[in-house]
């Protein structure tokens, strides 16, 4: 909408030009209003001047002078709203069939992680016309991932998981902000979004150095970690089984329920004692410090694909 009005950035997103539409018609309104009540002030000033043969009059209300005057802001603003609020909620929503990264913020630049287990730095490739999800976390203090050309940002918070998508319109390069004053080196965390054609991307990805796929980097730290022992059903079995179980409702031993996300694989591997999965003692010991963001995203990974395996008919 906006690529030839250098006050924009390009607009290379699925939202791009909606969220400007909704940004030009806040300012049109607010400068014709502004406009408009300055040229009242002018005009009643000269009108209603303090002059000799005149005296102050008084005047009664007008009932439908007031419901004139009431009733066309409450128009404007509720549509304003119910514009803005479908437009908030389809960003916040991310489709079903979402690439899912990974971003890990740190003093002072981006890591990223792709859903095949590739990694870059400050750097992030993806394909034109795919809708793309980051899962964001930091490893120290709030950063903000922020990519005008998409219209997204998002506080990047340490010890929980934000989100944001997108779906990339054009092919380019894009500048990557790190938009909350995050210390000294703050104006440095900057990089690139590079949207690439879809086979240009798979070569890209075939290109990179053989990285070790995030599910499987995930089983190995779970065996590794004595996980699988309490895990696994089985004569040893002290925790809950995981096949079959993310995405779905957690029952816990306090009433309540949660939904089994990244958030809860997370709180649960660090804070093991804040929910308890019904029928379950809390004997789980905390891996807080013995795991790092990326280990905890390849659990992550490995438990996810735990949703789509039953285990070779484990009862759950
Ligand atoms: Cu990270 Cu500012």
């Amino acid at each position: 909408m906006f690529e030839d009005f250098s006050l924009f950035p390009d607009a290379a997103s699925s939202y791009a030009s909606r969220v400007d539409s909704l940004y030009l018609f806040l300012c049109t309104m607010t400068a014709v209003a502004s406009f408009g009540i300055l040229c009242a002030v002018v005009f009643l000033s000269v009108r209603y001047r303090r002059r000799a043969d005149r005296a102050a009059e008084q005047l009664e209300g007008s009932l439908p002078l007031e419901i004139f005057w009431s009733a066309i802001p409450a128009v404007l603003f509720v549509g304003i709203f119910a514009w803005a609020a479908k437009l908030y909620l389809e960003m916040y929503r991310e489709p079903a069939d979402c690439m899912e990264f990974y971003v890990t913020g740190k003093q002072w630049m981006w890591k990223i992680q792709h859903p095949t287990g590739q990694r870059e730095i400050n750097t992030l490739h993806i394909p034109v016309g795919r809708p793309v999800k980051l899962t964001m976390i930091s490893e120290d203090v709030i950063h903000d991932f922020y990519v005008p050309a998409f219209r997204i940002k998002r506080d990047v918070v340490p010890g929980l998981y934000t989100s944001e998508w997108f779906e990339a319109t054009k092919v380019g390069t894009y500048h990557l902000f790190c938009a909350e004053y995050c210390g000294t080196k703050h104006s440095e965390m900057i990089g690139s979004v590079i949207v690439m054609e879809p086979a240009e991307y798979e070569a890209w990805l075939g290109g990179q150095p053989a990285s070790q796929d995030p599910v499987e980097a995930g089983r190995v730290l779970f065996e590794n970690l004595r996980c699988v022992t309490c895990h696994d059903a089985g004569k040893n079995q002290r925790g809950p089984d995981l096949h079959g179980r993310f995405g779905e409702t957690v029952g816990l031993a306090n009433g309540t329920t949660v939904l089994f996300d990244e958030a809860y694989t997370r709180t649960s591997i660090l804070e093991p004692k804040h929910d308890i999965a019904v029928g379950f003692e809390p004997v789980m010991p905390t891996y807080e410090g013995q795991v790092t963001e990326t280990q905890i995203q390849q659990l992550i990974a490995y438990v996810k694909s735990l949703a789509t395996d039953t285990g070779e008919g484990q009862q759950k």
